[in-house]
C-alpha cells in the first residue's frame, strides 16, 4: 500500500532584513541640557544612553526607503508582491506611505499598504503579509517597520522625549514550508481599546482636526500603567503562542520584545520564567523606536552573534491601542545590510 507525504504547510519565511539609522545620534547629555532630566535618571529607568533623531526635512518614508532597500538587497531579490508598512508617523495623514515607498524602491504597481499599530506595528504587518502568503495572494512581500517620533514628542515633555526614537527596519518574506528555518510558525494578536487613552495624539485625527493647545498635536503616554500592561499582554501573548506552537518555555533561546524599556525585557523574561540573559536589548543604542523596533533589535543580534542560525527566537511587541503581538521562529541562515 502506498501512502502520500503529506504537503508541507504553506508558510511565510524570513529572507532577508535591513536596518536604517539616521546619522544624527541625540544623548541623554544633550537633553539633559534642554529638559529637567538627567544621564542617571534616563539611563536607571529606562536603560537608553543614546537614540538616533532625523534632521529636520527628513520624513518616515525616507528611512523606510533606506531600510527596504538594504532588506531587498539582502535577500537578493528585487521584487516583491506586495509592500506592508508598520507606522504610526506617516509622512502624511492620507494617503499611506507605502505606495510612494514602494514606487522609490522600484516595485512598481504592487499592492501597498500601512498598518496602524503604534510599537506592535512590526509584528501585526509581519501577520498581515504572512497572511496574503498563507492565502496564495503573493509569494513574497518586503515588511517595513518605520517611524520618526522626533516630529512628535512634546519638546516640553521630559517623559515622552528621552524615551523615542528614529529608524527603519525590514524583512523580506517568501513562500516556503512551515518545517523550514525562518518560517513564522504562528501568531498571537490582540487589542484593548477600553483603554486606548493611556497612548495617544488627541488631536488631528477625525475626532479632534485642531486644538487650541499646541501640546494636544503631540505624542503623550501614561508611563506607569504602560508599563504594566506591556508585561502582562506580551507575556500572556507570548506564552499563548509557545503553547500553540508547542514550544516549551525552556527551549526558547532568544526573546526579542519591543525595545522600550529594559526594566520591561527583564520583567517579560521573568513572567516567562526565561533567563533575563536571554533577552535581547538594544534600546541602549536606540530607544523606543516603535515600529522599527523588533527589526532593529533583531539585526544588532545578529551583528552580536546573540541570534544566529538554528536558535529558536520568539517576537512579541506592544503598544498603544493598546495592540499587542507575538511570533517565533527558527532563526534562518540569512543576511542582514
Ligand atoms: N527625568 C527625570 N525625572 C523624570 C523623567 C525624566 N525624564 N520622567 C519622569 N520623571 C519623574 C516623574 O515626574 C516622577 O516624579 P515625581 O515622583 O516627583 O512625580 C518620577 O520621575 C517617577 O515617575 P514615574 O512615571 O513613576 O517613573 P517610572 O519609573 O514609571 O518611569 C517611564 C517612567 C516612562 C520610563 C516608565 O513608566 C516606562 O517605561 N513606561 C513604559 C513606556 C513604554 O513602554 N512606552 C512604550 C510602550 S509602546
Amino acid at each position: 500500500m502506498s501512502t502520500i507525504p503529506p504537503s508541507p504547510r504553506r508558510a511565510a519565511v524570513l529572507k532577508g532584513l535591513g536596518t536604517y539609522l539616521p546619522p544624527r545620534v541625540v544623548s541623554n547629555e544633550e537633553l539633559s541640557g534642554r529638559l529637567d532630566t538627567s544621564d542617571e535618571w534616563i539611563r536607571t529607568r529606562t536603560g537608553i544612553r543614546q537614540r538616533y533623531w532625523v534632521d529636520p526635512g527628513t520624513a518616515t518614508g525616507d528611512l523606510a526607503f533606506e531600510a527596504g532597500a538594504r532588506a531587498l538587497k539582502a535577500a537578493g531579490v528585487d521584487s516583491v508582491d506586495a509592500v506592508v508598512l508598520a507606522t504610526s508617523t506617516p509622512d502624511h495623514p492620507c494617503p499611506a506611505t507605502a505606495p510612494a515607498v514602494a514606487a522609490r524602491l522600484g516595485l512598481g504597481t504592487v499592492p501597498a499598504f500601512d498598518i496602524a499599530a503604534v510599537c506592535a506595528g512590526f509584528v501585526y504587518a509581519a501577520a498581515s503579509a504572512a497572511s496574503l502568503i498563507v492565502a496564495g495572494l503573493a509569494e513574497r512581500v518586503l515588511v517595513i517597520g518605520a517611524e520618526t517620533y522626533s516630529g512628535i514628542l512634546n519638546p516640553a515633555d521630559r517623559t515622552t522625549s528621552v524615551i523615542f526614537g528614529d529608524g527603519a527596519g525590514a524583512i523580506v518574506l517568501e513562500a516556503g514550508s512551515a518545517e523550514e528555518p525562518g518560517a513564522l510558525l504562528g501568531f498571537d494578536l490582540g487589542s484593548d481599546g477600553e483603554r486606548h487613552d493611556l497612548i495617544t495624539i488627541p488631536a488631528g485625527g477625525s475626532r479632534m482636526r485642531t486644538s487650541e493647545d499646541p501640546a494636544d498635536q503631540y505624542f503623550t503616554m501614561q508611563g506607569k500603567p504602560v508599563f504594566a500592561h506591556a508585561v502582562t499582554r506580551m507575556g500572556e501573548s507570548s506564552a499563548a503562542l509557545l503553547e500553540r506552537i508547542g514550544w516549551p518555555t525552556e527551549s526558547v533561546d532568544r526573546v526579542v520584545g519591543h525595545q522600550a524599556n529594559v526594566r520591561i525585557l527583564h520583567a517579560l523574561a521573568d513572567f516567562l520564567g526565561v533567563e533575563r540573559a536571554r533577552a535581547v536589548v538594544n534600546l541602549d543604542r536606540v530607544g523606543n523606536t516603535s515600529a522599527a523596533s523588533i527589526p532593529l533589535a533583531l539585526a544588532d543580534a545578529m551583528l552580536s552573534g546573540e541570534v544566529a542560525p538554528g536558535d529558536r527566537v520568539l517576537l512579541s511587541a506592544f503598544g498603544g491601542g493598546l495592540a499587542w503581538g507575538s511570533t517565533a521562529l527558527v532563526w534562518p541562515d540569512i543576511t542582514a545590510a
